[in-house]
């Protein structure tokens, strides 16, 4: 008898998590790291959030509260959430979750029954493909155009739909890519979801970074066009607009009262409630009129940082990279590098079991990281099926203005000594 369930041993990560070991252990030897590796704002939590979560703490709010999410807070996010995007919803359609993480594999599991098709975007957050096999479905993983701005189309889609299809994971802004979908783009694909899918699909559209907007760009939802508000759910959180992550407060608005009851009582079954005084605190986020100048302070910043960054990356050798137009990540295709550093010749030199758990991509990853200390993700981390030839990394620019201009000044350095990177494969070490 097996110690640990077949399902267990399907699952996968979110590597953002592994690698931070690795840079423990070099600031441990003495090195400073630049982390473009983060996926979370450097900013404080606003002080009018903060003060609020003090003093509901001073209030003793410490308690069990309603599993589906304290009233006050659903009321916020459903006025909130509808009339960002022209739409009506209940409370009682909302149910609050501890991050936007969690409500991504209890979806799986709630709508999916073994063998049926989840569609998904890759480059994608990682938790839409790992979960997948957790839950028996089928992965269909939808490769973002980076011609199109690392989007979609109607017709790219409608290619993967079957009669199994049942959940469609979209996610703008984008994490890796910071792609944005313009209403036109999302009309088009719904389009083709009202034609060509059942009529019990569910479309999971993850907003989390709405609010991480720049060039004066809009959050279009899925939800807003004509016949979708009740085939999609809306999922955000305090996570990225209120730089809190640590807070684990999401929240998800169902297409029916139904459906979030079914939610409600996953959370007593697993979380028996969220605690009081974050959500509290996230109510007071959405609610205050403060929260628009600590969101726009943290994009300024965001938007200057992101032109560094690209600017400073499309004068590297090999390196081509898109503008993003939201979300805190630029996504360069490092095609070109890999080539010019022989980084392919290498990977394909390795044995067949070391290739599994690596990439041309993951390989100059690691040498980044281990010899000129620049923490970044590789393309695999973003969804690992059909990406085999793909050659990406992501860098967050949740880093401040000093550090990013040391880490290019570093990355440019490392694409230049193609002998440097023949030592590191000599090493035979940190290739994942
Ligand atoms: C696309 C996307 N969805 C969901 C999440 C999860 O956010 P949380 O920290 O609130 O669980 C993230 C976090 O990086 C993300 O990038």
């Amino acid at each position: 008898m097996n110690l640990i369930s077949d399902r267990t041993s399907r699952i996968a990560t979110e590597n953002a998590f592994k690698v931070g070991p690795y840079i423990v252990a070099l600031e441990n030897a003495g090195h400073k790291v630049i982390k473009c590796n983060l996926g979370e704002p450097d900013f404080p939590l606003p002080a009018h959030v903060r003060d609020e979560v003090k003093a509901q703490l001073d209030k003793d709010n410490v308690h069990y509260c309603d599993p589906q999410g304290i009233l006050p807070l659903r009321k916020a996010v459903a006025k909130y959430v509808g009339e960002a995007r022209g739409l009506e919803y209940a409370p009682e359609q909302v149910v609050v979750f501890p991050g936007g993480k969690p409500p991504i594999g209890l979806c799986q599991q709630t709508y999916c029954n073994p063998g049926d098709e989840i569609i998904y975007p890759s480059p994608g957050f990682p938790i839409y493909e790992s979960f997948i096999n957790y839950v028996g479905a089928r992965p269909v993983p939808l490769h973002l155009r980076e011609e199109l701005g690392f989007s979609f189309t109607g017709a790219d889609l409608e290619k993967l739909i079957t009669d199994k299809t049942k959940l469609i994971f979209m996610n703008f802004p984008s994490n890796p890519t910071g792609g944005v979908a313009s209403r036109e783009q999302l009309e088009e694909i719904a389009d083709v979801i009202k034609r060509k899918c059942d009529p019990n699909i569910r479309i999971y559209s993850d907003e989390i970074y709405e609010n991480i907007l720049f060039d004066g760009s809009k959050n279009y939802s899925i939800a807003s066009v004509a016949g979708m508000q009740e085939k999609t759910l809306i999922a955000t959180g305090a996570s990225k607009s209120y730089s809190w992550t640590g807070g684990r407060i999401g929240w998800v608005v169902f297409p029916s009262v139904d459906e979030a009851l079914l939610f409600k009582n996953l959370n007593i079954n697993y979380f028996s409630c969220i605690p009081p005084y974050n959500q509290e605190g996230a109510r007071v986020a959405i609610e205050s009129p403060l929260s628009k100048g600590s969101i726009a302070e943290m994009n300024t910043a965001f938007e200057q940082r992101r032109d560094f960054v690209v600017n400073a990356l499309n004068n590297m050798p090999g390196v081509e990279c898109q503008l993003p137009k939201g979300a805190f990540y630029v996504f360069p295709n490092i095609a070109g590098v890999v080539r010019n550093m022989k980084i392919d010749e290498a990977f394909a030199a390795l044995p067949k079991d070391m290739q599994k758990k690596t990439s041309p991509s993951t390989l100059f990853q690691m040498f980044l990281l281990w010899n000129y200390q620049v923490a970044t993700m590789d393309r695999k981390s973003f969804g690992q099926i059909g990406a085999e030839n793909m050659h990406y990394l992501r860098l967050s620019i949740a880093t401040g203005m000093e550090d990013l201009k040391i880490g290019m000044q570093r990355m440019a350095d490392a694409i230049a000594d193609e002998a440097g990177f023949a030592k590191f494969m000599e090493a035979q070490e940190h290739f994942s």
